[in-house]
Formats: structure tokens, sequence, C-alpha cells
């Protein structure tokens, strides 16, 4: 017989209800995956630019994209990266430049 899991993360509750409602509906077992470091309210607040979930949601975005190609950036010091985004997300000043071979972006 086929198992069925339903695993969430829920920050405040409505995709809790959702997979609560799923595990019902399937007859599943049920995982909450929760944070090494919980959340706060301020820190859940999306609206507010320099709130945890702001900069992480900031900090994966670069992660994942000069990871790849064509950058292929070792990122793989995530302290070093985590001061990077801090001082790019507080610096509104912040200078960037482009590496051009003939019309290509290198
Ligand atoms: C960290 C975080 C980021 C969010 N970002 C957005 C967003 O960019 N746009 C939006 O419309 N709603 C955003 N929301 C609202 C959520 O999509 C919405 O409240 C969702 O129902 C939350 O589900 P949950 O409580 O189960 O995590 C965000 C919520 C959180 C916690």
């Amino acid at each position: 017989m086929k198992k069925i899991l339903v695993s969430y993360f829920s920050a405040s509750g409505v995709t809790k209800n959702t997979a609560i409602r799923l595990k019902n509906l399937l007859n599943s077992d049920i995982f909450e995956i929760e944070p090494l470091e919980p959340y706060t309210d301020e820190d859940l607040n999306w609206m507010n630019k320099n709130s945890r979930s702001s900069f992480e949601k900031t900090r994966d975005l670069f992660f994942s994209i000069f990871s790849a190609e064509p950058w292929n950036d070792d990122w793989s010091d995530k302290e070093q990266l985590n001061t990077y985004i801090k001082e790019l997300m507080g610096n509104f000043n912040s200078l960037s430049y482009g590496l051009f071979l003939e019309d290509e972006l290198i």
C-alpha cells in the first residue's frame, strides 16, 4: 500500500490549515517543518525590507542566480554570503559593473 506524507512549513498558520485538510482528505501522515531559529512576527514582516525574511529571500535569490551559469560564483562560505548581502542591502549607493566582450556580458 502506498504511504503518503504531507509535510509543510507554515509561518502564520494558513498553510498549516491547508496541510491538515489535505492530510484528512488523503488519510496520510503529516509532518511540520520547523525552523532551527523560530521566526518572530517582526522577522516575518515581509513589508519591511530590513526584516529577516526579506533578507533571507534576497540572499537565497542572489545565491541561486550567481552560483549558476554564467557566473558560477563560489558562495559556499555562508558567513561571507551573509555579510555580502547585508552590505548590499544596506548600501543604496553600491556600485555594480559588468564586463562585456564585444556585445556579450561575460
Ligand atoms: C516571509 C513571508 C513573505 C511573504 N511574502 C509575500 C509576498 O511577497 N507577497 C504576498 O502577497 N504575500 C506574501 N506573504 C504572505 C503569505 O503568502 C500569506 O500570508 C500566506 O498565507 C502565509 O501562509 P503561512 O502562514 O502558512 O506561512 C508573505 C508571508 C511571509 C511569512
